[in-house]
């Protein structure tokens, strides 16, 4: 089979998109950086900062949610990116904490935080891979907003135990997946370890968000008291 410049091209970028995917999800915590690093410093994930004008909920869904567990309450976004969450959902909470792996999408997140001092004071932004985070105390919302594809189910079970130890007595998981089908096996791993509290499927989209509680019985056991950590940039 002859195949064109064009042709090559193509499958050489599509080997290297594959090769980036692999890298995030099971690469060590520098080389899922770099991947990232260089996808916030191309500029693939702006997109998900863009028109923040838009009153929240017409945006995207999520945040009924998020106006709705989050008043007056601390919020732990894991995985959330250059800080839109923390700029777009209603002002009522009282504390929240973002974490990312990227350096990049944190140094943007405080930077943007840093425009609106009403919220600056009560945000912090650590760089940290996920799987070692340890946020030291309790949160009322844990939320993984388009993060969790980018763990293997077996991580997503042990990280669910391990986080449920720092929900609140009444906190809740709020999780966001933009598709439904590609990612079902994960779905139906959270729908089988945790209580599903309310879920929310647009009708003509593959979106799927959820709040869930950790299983009643499942007793927190661990490390809650344990220091925060993660990076400065
Ligand atoms: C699709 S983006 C979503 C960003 C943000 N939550 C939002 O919805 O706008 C996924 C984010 O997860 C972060 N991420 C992926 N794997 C991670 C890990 N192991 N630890 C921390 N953050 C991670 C990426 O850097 C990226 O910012």
């Amino acid at each position: 089979m002859n195949m064109s410049v064009g042709d090559t091209k193509r499958l050489g970028s599509e080997a290297a998109k594959r090769r980036a995917w692999e890298t995030k999800i099971r690469g060590s915590e520098a080389a899922k950086r770099r991947v990232w690093n260089a996808e916030y410093n191309k500029g693939e994930w702006d997109y998900l900062d863009a028109d923040t004008a838009k009153p929240d909920e017409n945006r995207d869904p999520i945040y009924r949610y998020l106006n709705k567990y989050c008043v007056d309450t601390s919020v732990l976004d894991l995985g959330c990116g250059a800080g839109t969450t923390a700029l777009l959902m209603t002002d009522a909470y009282r504390e929240y904490v973002g974490v990312d792996i990227s350096t990049v999408a944190v140094e943007k997140a405080r930077a943007r935080l840093a425009q609106n001092p009403q919220r600056a004071g009560k945000v912090t932004f650590f760089a940290s891979d996920i799987l070692s985070f340890v946020p030291g105390r309790k949160f009322s919302t844990i939320l993984f907003r388009e993060s969790l594809p980018y763990f293997p189910v077996k991580q997503i079970v042990d990280l669910m135990r391990r986080y449920s130890d720092y929900l609140a007595a009444d906190g809740v998981f709020i999780i966001r997946i933009y598709d439904k089908r590609a990612y079902r096996e994960i779905v139906e791993t959270l729908e089988k370890q945790l209580d599903v509290v309310e879920k929310y499927e647009p009708e003509g989209t593959l979106n799927i968000m959820a709040v869930y509680r950790p299983l009643a019985g499942a007793t927190p056991k661990g490390s809650a008291g344990r220091e925060q950590t993660g990076n400065a940039c």
